[in-house]
């Protein structure tokens, strides 16, 4: 291409997940946004959670599993209402079977504040939320905690690799004084690490790695962890520096779209009220226009602009007023600044 053509039009698609009770709040404030910041992105609504098992039975139809595997990126709103919470078909099952279907194995959390800096990458396709699981004839239930070390080994490698490219810590989380999957995840750590001499590794048992994040959040840089240990941990490290309201996420795979969605849930005791804090959301989707689109300038700006209108029209879970609407005018004021 000569340095005069023109370039082309992105054509760039985006699948929205917009989910259950405050899931469409916010993801209202993120097409807003994306309209305003990245107007030729194609933005296409699908069918997901509560609202797909009303309208189809499944809390993933067909057509929307095609259209995410066909996108440049699904940007999720959580999902998730009481309705459910007791039937065979939940809209949980849904979010698990996309994010393993795309094979979405890294799940990039972030929490910062003043001198936190610390990103937790989660394994998300393994462990307890895909191992067998059942009943035994004599009402025994059981889930179980599977890993395969090629499993452990990919989100090692890529948890070393944005250690590197950060401050070059690396702390590995498990339960190795107990569970025969940690032992192993322990082994590949240590195998891994020969290739990354760049980067300093330790390990710590979970319930420690608990207690340091209470107490001195700030030592961490990067934590790798398995699946359940990374959600109960990631849900402590948001509280540590403002709030679910605040903690965004990216789930990557080797190659596919990736899922950019909060880390909160759909938050049903403030859902139709008009406060939900969208920051996550727009986080969220900062996320995606740098690691799903490789648009790092409106990433950066989108950052920008949430951390203006935190301090200057906080919502209430930040001991604020604004409301969800005014919370976005703040940001798109600053964007069309
Ligand atoms: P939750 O994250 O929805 O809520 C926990 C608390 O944080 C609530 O008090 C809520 O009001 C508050 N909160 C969360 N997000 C907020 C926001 N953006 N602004 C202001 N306050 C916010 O967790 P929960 O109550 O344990 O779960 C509710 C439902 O969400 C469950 O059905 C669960 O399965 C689902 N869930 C879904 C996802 C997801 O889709 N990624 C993640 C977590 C939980
Ligand atoms: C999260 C959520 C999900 C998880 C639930 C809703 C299945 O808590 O994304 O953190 O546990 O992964
Ligand atoms: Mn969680």
């Amino acid at each position: 291409m000569s340095s005069s053509a023109q370039p082309q039009p992105d054509r760039k698609r985006i699948v929205c997940l917009p989910g259950d009770c405050i899931g469409p709040e916010v993801m209202a404030v993120a097409t807003r946004v994306l309209r305003e910041l990245a107007p030729e992105l194609e933005l296409e609504d699908y069918l997901f959670g509560a609202a797909a098992i009303r309208a189809t039975g499944g809390s993933l139809p067909d057509e929307t599993l095609e259209a995410c595997r066909a996108a440049d990126a699904v940007l999720k709103a959580p999902i998730g209402d009481p309705e459910f919470d007791a039937a065979d078909i939940r809209p949980e099952q849904g979010m698990l079977l996309l994010r393993s279907e795309l094979d979405v194995y890294a799940n990039l959390r972030p929490s910062s504040r003043g001198p936190v800096d610390l990103l937790i990458v989660r394994e998300l396709v393994g462990g307890l939320y895909f191992g067998a699981s059942g009943v035994r004839e004599d009402g025994t239930v059981f889930d179980t905690m599977e890993y395969h070390p090629s499993q452990v080994e990919r989100v090692v490698r890529r948890a070393f690799e944005l250690a590197r490219a950060r401050r070059g810590r690396l702390t590995s989380v498990d339960k190795a004084n107990v569970l025969e999957t940690s032992r192993m995840w322990r082994r590949v750590v240590h195998e891994v690490a020969a290739d990354y001499p760049d980067v300093e590794v330790e390990d710590m048992l979970v319930d420690n790695a608990a207690m340091q994040l209470a107490s001195s959040p700030e030592q961490f840089d990067v934590i790798v962890t398995e699946n359940m240990f990374g959600d109960i941990l990631s849900d402590l490290a948001a509280a540590m520096t403002g709030g679910l309201g605040l903690a965004p996420s990216a789930s990557l795979g080797d190659g596919g779209p990736g899922i950019f969605e909060p880390v909160h849930g759909s938050a049903l005791d403030i859902v139709g009220r008009g406060i939900a804090n969208p920051a996550a959301m727009l986080r969220s989707t900062a996320l995606m226009l740098d690691y799903g689109l490789s648009r790092p300038d409106e990433a950066r700006a989108l950052e920008r602009a949430v951390d203006v209108a935190l301090r200057e029209r906080p919502t209430p879970d930040l001991g604020g007023s604004a409301t969800t609407a005014e919370f976005s005018d703040a940001v798109i004021a600053v964007l069309s600044d």
